[in-house]
């Protein structure tokens, strides 16, 4: 069997987004082949119950159920302690269990979140923030009473004193509150103070009662794994393999974070383990810098938190520091004032569209007959493009699943962020489609792959161009309407198109050729004024200003209504290309003096 996959390096040695980006080591994979197979929702997996009385064994309870997600775990032991709503359950406000588990506390177990920001910053405490926030169970009808506390050890790398937990646990037993301990991260406040998880506690271990009931919602959700001896067997070699090696990820995260505070680098908490919060906004750091050098520097550092795993490389580590540095000195010189709206969770998927030997457009118009590029009499052609924003796409795009998956059609990342970054939905989503067809027009005009990346440089007026291109481009939009203009041409002169729409509230649609009746000639006025029965006031004046469009000198090509439509590009993508090369699509509209 060939493991070179699992012997080289780790491709997580460059992550530093989430410690949960490891990777199974090439002794967890060898350790499959002595992986029992029984079942493990019959309760007959060998090594899944092992794993279950290991753990327990190592916290000092009763039984332990194997889950296969820390948010599994989570959700099934809070259902469990929770018996009759109304209720409500106090943690952290930057509790995993409220800010990250899709609001299943509320959906699943129908509990109310209580979530507060510790007065001393770093994690809660009995007097200052429990006590002010608990809601007594007294027959007072109008609260839901607190009967669960979450707290979370470690919480963004911030250790949880023992002895305050202690105190909160004795407080919850004389109250009849349950209390619960997300330790996705216990294992980490083990090795940095050395206390044994047995005198901590972790996620779901318990009496056996409570076992019983958790392994019974489990199942409910999804969470039976038949043969999870294969996963189990490697997670045993996990804890004896990797947890001593925790320690050196501590070490590096405190060194990245004393090399913070050095340079006056604010971070939002102090570094206790493997995290350093970076603040983006108070050291006004461009997020969508911190990608470019996080790129160059062939590090994953994508927001301001920093997480250190065993399997970041010495040398990802030292760029990790080049990165901070150098973010920070652009800082300084190009203090970020924009709203940094930045997630934990960036992916950089990347959706591929494998497009097999479109035409390109040259070859598209030579078929038509059309020639392109400058003649002998200084012609030129000019094609446009347009396409426009359907209610159908926004009541599609409205979908957060489908708006997600359609942002990943525009593969790179920093664009993504900024997509996804505009407030206003309509704009977003405006945005979005500009994005994809201008990479679509750009692409066939290139004959390239038509979702790939455009690389674009700036002229002096900022206006894109491609470089080492045959032809021109110039974009505009207005309201729902989206149009590119290419021009074929020896000369390279830059083109500009400027789309007005008759709807636009600054231009009425009865008044627009007036509007407009400076840059006409008489008789171009008289044919605008003319086509008014062509067109009813309401349709796009655009196309009747087209038309009579002053640059007679040019032969306009009009390819009418490219879809954007990011369902037919996910699915239906051959189809899609198709209608591109179709000619009968083609709306072409030639004038000419
Ligand atoms: C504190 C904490 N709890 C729970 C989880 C959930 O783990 P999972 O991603 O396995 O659902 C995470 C994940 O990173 C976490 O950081």
């Amino acid at each position: 069997m060939d493991f070179s996959n699992f012997s080289a390096q780790s491709p997580a040695h460059n992550e530093f987004r989430s410690d949960t980006f490891t990777t199974p080591t090439l002794s967890m994979i060898q350790s499959l082949g002595k992986a029992t197979l029984g079942d493990a929702v019959y309760n007959e997996d060998q090594a899944t119950v092992a794993l279950e009385e290991k753990v327990a064994a190592m916290t000092g309870k009763e039984s332990g159920l194997f889950c296969v997600s820390g948010t599994l775990s989570n959700q099934i032991a809070m259902r469990v302690h929770l018996l009759q709503p109304p209720y409500s359950v106090l943690c952290d406000h930057r509790a995993h269990v409220y800010v990250h588990e899709a609001a299943g506390l509320s959906t699943l177990s129908q509990a109310m979140p209580q979530p507060i920001a510790p007065k001393n910053g770093i994690h809660l405490t009995l007097e200052d923030d429990i006590l002010p926030n608990f809601i007594p169970d007294d027959g007072e009808i109008h609260g839901a009473p607190t009967k669960l506390i979450c707290l979370e050890n470690t919480l963004h790398g911030m250790l949880f004193p023992l002895d305050e937990i202690k105190k909160i646990s004795a407080f919850c037993k004389a109250n009849d509150v349950k209390l619960h301990l997300d330790g996705a991260r216990l294992w980490n406040a083990h090795v940095e103070t050395g206390i044994s998880l047995e005198e901590y506690w972790t996620v779901l271990v318990g009496n056996k009662k409570f076992i019983l009931k958790a392994n019974h919602f489990k199942k409910q959700n999804g969470g039976g794994i038949r043969q999870s001896g294969l996963l189990a067997t490697m997670a045993t070699v996990a804890i004896d393999e990797n947890l001593p090696k925790l320690k050196r990820t501590h070490d590096q995260a405190k060194e990245l974070g004393k090399l913070c505070e050095e340079h006056g680098i604010i971070l939002e908490h102090p570094v206790q383990t493997n995290f350093v919060f970076i603040d983006i906004l108070a050291n006004k750091i461009n997020p969508d810098k911190l990608i470019e050098i996080s790129d160059k520097y062939n590090v994953k550092i994508y927001s301001g938190r920093v997480a250190f795993h065993y399997q970041v490389s010495d040398e990802s580590f030292e760029n990790a520091k080049k990165v901070v540095l150098e973010v920070i000195q652009y800082a300084r010189e190009n203090p970020f004032e924009g709203d940094s709206n930045f997630k934990f969770y960036t992916s950089e998927n990347k959706y591929h569209v494998d497009i097999a030997n479109h035409m390109t457009l040259k070859e598209e118009l030579d078929e038509l007959g059309i020639k392109t590029g400058f003649n002998e009499t200084g012609e030129s052609n000019i094609v446009l493009f347009t396409t426009r924003i359907s209610c159908n796409l926004i009541e599609f795009l409205q979908d957060d699943f489908n708006f997600e998956l359609s942002l990943r059609l525009v593969g790179n990342l920093k664009e993504q962020l900024k997509i996804r970054s505009i407030k206003d939905q309509r704009l977003r989503f405006k945005q979005l489609i500009a994005s994809l067809f201008t990479r679509i027009v750009l692409n066939y005009c290139q004959g390239t792959d038509l979702l790939s990346n455009v690389k674009f440089t700036y002229n002096e007026y900022g206006k894109p161009q491609l470089n080492d291109q045959e032809f021109q481009f110039s974009s505009s939009s207005s309201n729902d309407i989206i149009s590119i203009v290419v021009e074929y041409s020896s000369k390279k002169t830059p083109i500009g198109i400027d789309l007005s729409h008759s709807i636009q509230s600054a231009i009425s649609a009865k008044d627009c050729v007036d509007e407009f009746s400076q840059i006409f000639e008489s008789s171009e006025l008289l044919y605008l004024r003319n086509i008014s029965d062509e067109f009813n006031e309401e349709e796009y004046r655009y196309r009747g200003l087209n038309k009579s469009s002053a640059i007679e000198e040019y032969k306009l090509f009009w390819f009418d209504s490219i879809d954007v439509n990011p369902l037919e590009l996910i699915a239906k993508k051959d189809k899609f290309i198709q209608s591109l090369d179709d000619q009968s699509e083609f709306f072409c509209l030639k004038f000419c003096k």
